[in-house]
């Protein structure tokens, strides 16, 4: 591992990016791309987070990003707990922020959490004395898939200021937006939202918090010389009656063709956080096809979350 980056004024919790500058957000990056030569080697691990203790509280489903954070804590040989309500003494009746307490008393140091509600992890942070990760709440924020996303854009273009990005989709539900938007504008890049206008929600909305951001129904003319192309899963769990289209109306407008792609810049990249509704955001077609990062994605996703623990819990 080269010398990591030391991140400017320290951090104890990573709740979302919206109070991340530029220069700290370059910092994690260049961590994780140290982090990723460990993952290159044959033995897959380094001792910079021996002795601590990370626990994976998930109270909603996932697999990617529970599975990459117990990787990435394993890799900086830190003892990795998953915690799992069920069967847990939250089934009987124990509120989260007791449970939290009980967690620290047993010698947590991290806790990375997933949680349906937005701000869970906000009220976690406030009870426990160690440092927060969201890995998700509710349709509030999601920043390690944020660094994850900008990694790989980076990694692809060699910088991201001056990107045309477009994100299509349920973005109305998505956290990947959310802290996408915080990001990607932070770096520089011109980020166009496109959704049916019930998967949109008020371009007002949208305009209040990231003025300079472009919102649009019409994802034939956003894509046109795009030069990343993220699709969005439909969050079915999250959708309120009556605001989906048909999925073969939504299909026709908004689902990555080989056929749209084409507008696109002739370098452009395709992404998408996972978990695919293969043949309805996207088309099978493109989630595999030589421009489509998904995969990388994945796999960077250890390295970024690697570079989240070592910048929280690693000596410095
Ligand atoms: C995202 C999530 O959970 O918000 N997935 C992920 O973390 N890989 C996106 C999604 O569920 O659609």
């Amino acid at each position: 591992m080269g010398e990591p980056a030391i991140v400017p004024g320290g951090r104890r919790h990573v709740l979302d990016l919206d109070d991340f500058a530029a220069e700290e957000i370059s910092a994690v990056l260049e961590t994780a791309r140290s982090m990723q030569e460990v993952l290159g080697r044959r033995i897959k691990q380094v001792p910079a987070l021996r002795g601590r203790t990370v626990v994976n509280m998930f109270f909603e489903d996932s697999t990617r990003t529970r599975i990459s954070f117990e990787v990435a804590a394993r890799a900086l040989s830190a003892a990795i707990v998953n915690f799992s309500a069920r069967g847990s003494s939250v089934e009987k009746g124990e509120s989260l922020l007791d449970t939290v307490r009980t967690i620290e008393a047993l010698g947590a140091d991290v806790i990375v959490i997933r949680h349906a509600e937005a701000g869970v992890p906000q009220l976690v942070a406030h009870a426990f004395g160690g440092s927060v990760i969201n890995a998700g709440d509710g349709r509030h924020a999601h920043p390690s898939q944020a660094l994850l996303d900008l990694y790989t854009i980076h990694a692809r273009f060699g910088s991201i200021a001056g990107l045309r990005v477009v994100i299509v989709g349920d973005v109305v539900h998505s956290r990947v937006v959310r802290s996408g938007l915080w990001g990607l504008t932070t770096m520089g890049a011109r980020v166009t939202l496109v959704a049916p206008t019930t998967l949109l929600g008020p371009a007002a909305y949208w305009h209040a918090t990231w003025p300079e951001v472009t919102v649009t129904t019409d994802l034939d003319r956003a894509i046109d010389g795009a030069d990343v192309v993220m699709a969005l899963r439909l969050q079915q769990e999250r959708q309120d009656a009556g605001l989906l289209p048909s999925l073969g109306e939504y299909r026709r407008r908004y689902a990555i063709t080989a056929e749209r792609l084409a507008r696109a810049a002739p370098h452009a990249i395709v992404m998408h956080p996972g978990p695919m509704n293969a043949g309805v955001e996207i088309t099978p077609e493109v989630a595999t096809a030589p421009q489509s990062v998904i995969e990388a994605q994945v796999g960077n996703g250890v390295a970024v979350r690697m570079a989240l623990l070592y910048h929280l819990a690693g000596e410095s």
